[in-house]
């Protein structure tokens, strides 16, 4: 008898989780009736009682049959779209039932382009949720102020919305956050003096908002960082030297700012930056005359400043020099000749006191 009965009990317990519990499927049907998705239909497939079978981008924790992921791109290479010649497009808001759905560890609802309202600051107290991308839309409103508290947290994408207000001081608390893009918003104040903190973080796009205050020297901290993105803001103050010491930066966007002072020698001596654009601030000085054979750029951009001097002769020294724009500066003397960069054409040049030389007139 006994031995009948203990698989009896086992084979009733994991019946209890092969389908999504009501309150899991209830959070996601007032998610669903707050979006209006017209084009695809694919919230259409979101009826019957598991949520966790052919719910279009929902998918569950195998063994809990919690449901772990949402995730609703309006641009992607799913058939659905490609059998409808279109891309997504929704209008709505992100409910905050889905704050219900303890469990979550994805929230992707990104190039929607038509979806309105805030971000729920109940998103928040989600303690698995690692990855939160809603680029894309027309969000508005402010980040959640405790958003810090995800310390799970590896990816933040807000990119491409109309979120305002400061970027939420806890934000440093994201120990876990690898991935940071709040490009392209209407976000205001400054840059959090210890964003430094967030040890992880290789991408911190914040390109296109209206940031003020200085560049955190902080940032420099960051071992992994490798792709650093502040342009087109409101941000003055000099380039911290220490961006110079950065062993993985590889990508430096500043342009656009009211950046003042002078090109910190260590940046330009820094052999692993590729991309570099400091075009359209307020640097003055020289340029420092610190390039190697080891310097290589896609692509040094240092137009629109005040820069002065001759271009610094150990330019010549360079490997590779893809793209580079020095114009529109107060630059005089011979330009340099080098393999390196006799692809230019006179634009890169253009615009300066008196530089003279190929490719411009000869001196
Ligand atoms: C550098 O930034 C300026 C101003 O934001 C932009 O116009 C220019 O195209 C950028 N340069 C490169 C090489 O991308």
């Amino acid at each position: 008898m006994g031995i009948l009965f203990i698989p009896l009990i086992v084979l009733a317990v994991t019946s209890a989780v092969t389908s999504c519990p009501p309150s899991d499927r209830a959070a996601l049907l007032s998610f669903k009736a707050a979006l209006n998705e017209p084009y695809l239909g694919i919230l259409d497939s979101w009826t019957g009682t598991d949520c966790c079978q052919n719910w279009y981008g929902v998918s569950c924790d195998q063994s809990t049959k919690r449901v772990a992921d949402i995730s609703l791109r309006g641009e992607s290479e799913d058939p659905i779209f490609l059998k409808a010649g279109r891309t997504g497009f929704m209008t709505g808001s992100l409910s905050p039932s889905l704050c219900q759905l303890e469990r979550l560890t994805t929230l992707v609802v990104a190039d929607w382009k038509g979806i309105t309202g805030e971000i729920p600051a109940c998103v928040s107290s989600l303690p698995n949720l690692r990855i939160l991308d809603v680029i894309g839309n027309k969000i508005s409103g402010e980040l959640p102020a405790d958003i810090g508290r995800l310390s799970r947290l590896t990816v933040l994408n807000v990119a491409d919305n109309l979120i305002s207000g400061r970027i939420p001081p806890s934000i440093v608390n994201l120990q876990s956050l690898m991935h940071l893009d709040l490009s392209n918003n209407k976000l205001s104040g400054s840059i959090p003096a210890d964003l430094g903190n967030l040890k992880m973080m290789s991408r911190a796009l914040l390109s296109r908002n209206q940031l003020t205050g200085p560049i955190p020297c902080s940032l420099a901290n960051i071992y992994r960082l490798a792709d650093l993105d502040l342009s087109m803001n409101k941000i003055s103050g000099s380039i911290p030297a220490q961006l110079g010491q950065m062993r993985v930066l590889s990508t430096l966007k500043l342009d656009s700012n009211q950046i003042s002072g002078s090109i910190p020698a260590s940046l330009l001596r820094n052999t692993g930056l590729s991309i570099v654009n400091l075009s359209r601030n307020n640097l003055e000085g020289f340029i420092p005359d610190v390039f190697c054979p080891k310097s290589y750029f896609t692509s040094l951009d240092l137009s629109f400043n005040n820069l002065k001097g001759s271009i610094p002769k150990s330019i010549t020294a360079a490997s590779y020099i893809g793209h580079m724009d020095m114009s529109h500066n107060h630059l005089c003397g011979p330009i340099p000749a080098s393999a390196a960069f006799d692809h230019l054409e006179a634009s890169s040049f253009m615009g300066n006191d008196c530089l003279c030389g190929m490719p411009l007139r000869t001196c």
